[in-house]
């Protein structure tokens, strides 16, 4: 049974088409990227899998369960984390917990032990016994994971489960959602991150104005891309003279200091250009400290497959 399966699935709010004939089918054990720019149909999609917003026409399945005709087994299988949740604030993560799992008919023996689990997983358990109402947004978006996996759901959906949280936050977030990738959790996951997505989705959903763009495996999409933003740092300062050297290298473009030690440029090609690009530095003996590909040229990359498709 695939653990997602939407079906020609439209959602209109008046005359405007939000989510225009989307066909999407996750299958189990994969953690699937939902990539789209601000406005794409994210939230909508992923309101009508969680039975938040009713679809104009289509159809969406949670583990082969309608989700119209039978919202309460289909809820039975999934997890969500939408929008930035809301708890108690008097209440401690072991209250909330034990509230939720009553209210999903888990047997008290069942919520302890999956307490205690579910806290370990999102590294809250020195927590436990601390209000919410004084944590952190990312202790609460931690919260927010706990209480969606606490009933072992087949399905993990989350959107924007990084947004608004500091560099630090949204590291921790991705970093629990790839351990329960690695039990076998199937999750769903919306972004509007392109690096977010290839750093923790094996697969990805791209799509603008409603549409589906492209779906598949997230090396697939990425081995396409031959434009890269390389970031090099070295040993010298890079001064003017550097600068200009370095720019009538063949295959150096957008050339920009970057710090007082370290430039960054963009090169079109692949591995083999890149390892010649190397090679090239090295040769105006430039000591490279590190020789890398930064998020800039993928974003790029991202903005130019949505005006493709327009
Ligand atoms: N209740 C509503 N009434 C009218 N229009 C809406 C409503 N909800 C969403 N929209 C519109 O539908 C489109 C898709 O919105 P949605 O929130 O699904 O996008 P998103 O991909 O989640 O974007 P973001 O990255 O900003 O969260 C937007 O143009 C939005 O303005
Ligand atoms: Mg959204």
């Amino acid at each position: 049974m695939e653990p997602i399966v939407i079906k020609d699935l439209v959602k209109d709010f008046g005359g405007f088409r939000a989510v225009d004939n989307l066909s999407l089918t996750v299958r189990s054990g994969t953690f699937v990227g939902f990539l789209g720019p601000n406005g794409a149909g994210k939230t909508t999609t992923i309101k009508i899998l969680t039975n938040m917003l009713r679809a104009t026409s289509g159809s969406a399945f949670l583990n082969g369960v309608d989700v119209v005709k039978d919202p309460k087994a289909a809820m039975a299988s999934l997890g969500a984390v939408v929008e930035t949740p809301e708890f108690y604030p008097y209440l401690t993560p072991n209250e909330t917990l034990a509230y939720l799992g009553e209210l999903r008919g888990m047997s008290p023996e069942d919520i302890r032990t999956r307490t205690r689990e579910v806290l370990e997983t999102v590294k809250m358990t020195e927590w436990a016994d601390k209000r919410i109402g004084s944590f952190s947004k990312g202790m609460k978006q931690r919260i927010a994971i706990a209480q969606a996996i606490l009933h072992r759901p087949a399905v993990v959906i989350l959107d924007e489960p990084t947004s608004g949280l500091d560099p630090r936050g949204m590291a921790e977030v991705r970093n629990i959602l790839a351990g329960l990738k690695k039990e076998g959790y199937t999750i769903f996951m919306s972004s509007h991150l392109l690096n977010e997505v290839q750093e923790v989705c094996d697969e990805v959903a791209l799509i603008d104005r409603g549409k589906l763009l492209r779906s598949g495996p997230v090396d697939a999409l990425l081995g396409s891309v031959n434009v890269h933003r390389m970031e090099v740092r070295t040993l010298q300062q890079i001064d003017g003279a550097w600068l200009n050297k370095i720019s009538q290298l063949e295959g150096v473009q957008e050339l920009r200091a970057n710090g007082a030690m370290g430039f960054s440029f963009t090169l079109t090609g692949g591995d083999q250009e890149q390892a010649e690009m190397l090679r090239k530095l090295q040769g105006i003996e430039l000591d490279v400290v590190s020789f890398r590909e930064s998020g800039v040229a993928l974003e790029n990359l991202y903005l130019s497959m949505i005006k493709e498709s327009r």
